[in-house]
């Protein structure tokens, strides 16, 4: 089960072919996940990206590039930690999608990972950004390295306490080391 695109497919699905205004990407990586979410994106519209490596912003930066749209992208060389003083207090309320894919980038050196208590504070804020009538907020966590587990069961604890039955988790049952998506689905019916 490859859980990246698992997320890709839910939050195609919840949009059902609509577009929105902004995204977050949390964790920017090798942009893969924000080139997906900016394709769900409205012209004049923005996914805000984080990514404590310069080597991240520059090969997502060069993606974006290739894929001729980089205007969509607005990528912060800081932690997602820092989410509420970074981002446009306009924006609160008004995002559509948040990402978070944790871990490592891939095929780098594995030195830089993300850590429980960062993803925590990280969550938290980003909560406060989420469009509440129609969005998504999606959290892949890796288990089988260092501090895995320990930020596996924070981000659990986060979800059941914040967004109680609001959610859905994916993983293998069989492999209590395998990677474990949290997908909250946010929707209030207009009456
Ligand atoms: C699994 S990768 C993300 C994959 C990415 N979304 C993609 O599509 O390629 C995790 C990323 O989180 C970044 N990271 C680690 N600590 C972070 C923090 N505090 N804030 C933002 N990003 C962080 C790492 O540098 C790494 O690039």
């Amino acid at each position: 089960m490859n859980l990246t695109d698992t997320a890709h497919n839910l939050t195609a699905d919840f949009f059902v072919g609509d577009r929105f205004k902004y995204a977050v990407d949390a964790t920017l990586g090798n942009g893969r996940d924000a080139l997906f979410l900016s394709t769900l994106i409205d012209d004049g519209g923005k996914v805000f990206a984080f990514d404590v490596q310069e080597q991240a912003i520059e090969e997502s930066k060069k993606l974006f590039e290739s894929e001729r749209c980089l205007e969509k992208l607005e990528a912060f060389h800081a932690g997602h930690e820092r989410m509420v003083e970074l981002l446009s207090p306009d924006l609160r309320g008004a995002v559509s999608c948040v990402f978070f894919n944790l871990g490592w980038l891939p095929n780098s050196d594995k030195k830089c990972v993300t850590k429980k208590s960062t993803t925590l504070h990280a969550l938290e804020q980003s909560l406060g950004f989420l469009d509440r009538s129609r969005s998504v907020l999606s959290v892949l966590c890796y288990r089988g390295h260092k501090g895995g587990t320990d930020e596996y069961l924070a981000v659990k604890e986060f979800f059941e306490t914040e967004l109680a039955d609001a959610f859905d988790v994916y993983t293998d049952l069989r492999n209590d080391k395998s990677p474990v998506l949290f997908f909250a689905k946010f929707l209030k019916k207009s009456v």
